[in-house]
This record gives C-alpha cells, sequence and structure tokens, in this order.
C-alpha cells in the first residue's frame, strides 16, 4: 500500500522543512501540505496544498478520503508565548485538531499519526538536568498544559483503540530557512538573524538560562526515522524525549563571536523567562536511543556554522 501524507500545519516552522523532506522521500504526488492560510511559496507551489482548518473535523475528513491518506502528521499548534496570550483558542487549537486525527485513525481511516509534543510537558518540579523520560511532570503553562494532556490521550488511543501514533518531544528548534512561531526558544534563531544584520542583539532570556535546543536538520530526521521505525520498535505511545544540545543565550552569543568578534548580546528579560525557568536545561533521550537508535548530530558550533554560512547567502 503506497503511503499517503497528509501534512496539517505544513507552513509552519517545522511544517515547511518537514514537507520539503517528505515530498522528496515519497515523491510530491504522494504528500499533500495543508494549512489554514497560503503562508509559505515553496510549500504551496512545490506539490499538492490544501487550505484546511485544523480545527474542521469535516474537511480534514474529506481531504483523507478524497485522497486515500494513510499518514497524518498534525503540527498546527499555538506555541508557548502565544499560547499564554489566548489560553482558550490555545487550548481548542492544541486539542481538538488531535482529537480530530486520533479519531480518525480510531475509525480506521488513516493508519498513522506523528504528533509533536515538547519540553514544554515539563514543569518546575521536573528535574531540570538530564531530565528523564519518565519523572514528574507539572507543566505550568497553558502550551505544556496541552501537550501533556495530548500526550495522555495519544497513548490512550493507542491503548484502547490500537491507534498507531508516534510522537516527539521536540526541544527549542533552530532552522535558517524559516522562522519560528511565537516560542520561548525563538530567540536562539533571531539572535543568527540579527547577528549578521546588526552585529548586536538584545536577548528576552537571562545570558545564564539554559534550553535544550536541536538543529532543524537533526529534528526533520528525528521525525522521519520515528515514523519508518517497525512499530515493535515504538514502545512509548505518550512522547519521546529527545535531546539535542543545551545551551545559554551566552553561550550561543560566544559561538557566534568566534566568527563575528564584534558581536555584542544585552539581556532584557521578559514574560517568557518564567516560562523558560519552568522547563528542563538540558534532556535525557536515552529511550530513543534504546528503541529507535536516535542519536543527534549537531552541536553548537556546528550549528552556528550552518547558521551563518546560509543566513549570509
Ligand atoms: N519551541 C517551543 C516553544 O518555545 C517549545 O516546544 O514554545
Amino acid at each position: 500500500m503506497t503511503t499517503k501524507i497528509l501534512i496539517i500545519g505544513a507552513c509552519g516552522q517545522i511544517g515547511t522543512e518537514l514537507t520539503k523532506k517528505l515530498r522528496s522521500i515519497y515523491g510530491a504526488d504522494n504528500v499533500i501540505a495543508s494549512d489554514i492560510r497560503k503562508l509559505n511559496i515553496d510549500v504551496v507551489n512545490d506539490g499538492i496544498f490544501e487550505v484546511v482548518n485544523a480545527l474542521d473535523f469535516n474537511q480534514i475528513e474529506h481531504l483523507v478520503e478524497q485522497y486515500n491518506i494513510t499518514d497524518v502528521y498534525l503540527m498546527a499548534a499555538l506555541l508557548s508565548a502565544t499560547a499564554e496570550k489566548n489560553p482558550a483558542f490555545a487550548w481548542d487549537l492544541n486539542m481538538n485538531s488531535l482529537f480530530h486525527v486520533l479519531n480518525l485513525a480510531k475509525a480506521g481511516k488513516i493508519k498513522k499519526i506523528f504528533w509533536p509534543s515538547s519540553i514544554a510537558v515539563f514543569g518546575p518540579t521536573t528535574p531540570r538536568y538530564n531530565t528523564p523520560q519518565y519523572t514528574i511532570m507539572e507543566p505550568s503553562t497553558v502550551y505544556g498544559i496541552s501537550k501533556q494532556s495530548g500526550e495522555r490521550w495519544c497513548e490512550y488511543y493507542h491503548t484502547i483503540y490500537g491507534v498507531d501514533i508516534r510522537s516527539i518531544r521536540y526541544p527549542g528548534l533552530i532552522s535558517w530557512s524559516t522562522e519560528p512561531g511565537g516560542g520561548t526558544t525563538d530567540y536562539a534563531v533571531d539572535i543568527y538573524h540579527k547577528a549578521l544584520e546588526k552585529g548586536t542583539f538584545e536577548c528576552f532570556l537571562s545570558e545564564e538560562t539554559a534550553l535544550p535546543m536541536m538543529y532543524m536538520d537533526d529534528a526533520i530526521r528525528a521525525t522521519v526515522e520515528i515514523m519508518q521505525a517497525p512499530t515493535e520498535r515504538i514502545k512509548i505511545r505518550s512522547s519521546y524525549n529527545l535531546g539535542g544540545v543545551s545551551f545559554t543565550p551566552k553561550e550561543v552569543a560566544q559561538s557566534i563571536q568566534k566568527h563575528i568578534p564584534d558581536f555584542t548580546i544585552t539581556y532584557k528579560p521578559d514574560f517568557r523567562q518564567k516560562i523558560a525557568d519552568s522547563w528542563p536545561a538540558s534532556i535525557d533521550d536515552s529511550c530513543a536511543n534504546q528503541d529507535w537508535n536516535w542519536k543527534h548530530e549537531f552541536d553548537l558550533d556546528s550549528m552556528t556554522l550552518e547558521m551563518l554560512e546560509n543566513l549570509k547567502r
């Protein structure tokens, strides 16, 4: 049976790069990109694109039937900072879009789901360093609460209805080709843009705020690998911890200064500091490593080099 993919939220930070990658693997005709609006030219023009509202079950079901979809990647969500400004809508979007897709799988209309979770599922009472897969989870943000609840539902639908759901707790993601949208880790993308444009950057987190981060290439590879792994290898059906690198704003600034010695950084923490303080500083991803062989490639300096070289072009 041919894999036919529907990506919901294909124009977002992850969706844009994921769409490109999945089209290259499965063929442009087998990947249907969708989003609420035509927000990215490449995603819209390089293959099949449909406008869809992730909250509209009928629209999604219609697309699934029209294209004989087997796998859905649900990338639509409100991220941490934006969600704090609009809690009710964040809860609605993040939860109900997930239920729509889970229920399509439960009804046997699709075979496999990818749904992203986040380091935001952890909270201030979680051990901060090398945070284990199984630990105290008391998220204090709307985003984190929605991801934690989503994880519980994913596991429930797998256990009770046999739904093949696969999920990763993404750390902050860093990419040169797409802009992040409303997260607490967004500074780590912006800093590279500002370093090249202005030679200076004002950071909305304090200098010693360590967070788990990952270069987008690694994140996309993890997504493809977990979806391609044989089903018996996926032992965790809530969501897998995924570690990449862990760094502070000061450390990323120092990494940039190796290439742009005059680069300066100042700190002006805002409401996002509190969100960052509630999250882990680093992640233990040994379960992903054991179960489906996960290993990240990029460290801070190799990522800095890629970011600066690509953004310069
Ligand atoms: N990058 C996300 C955020 O900052 C975390 O999942 O909201």
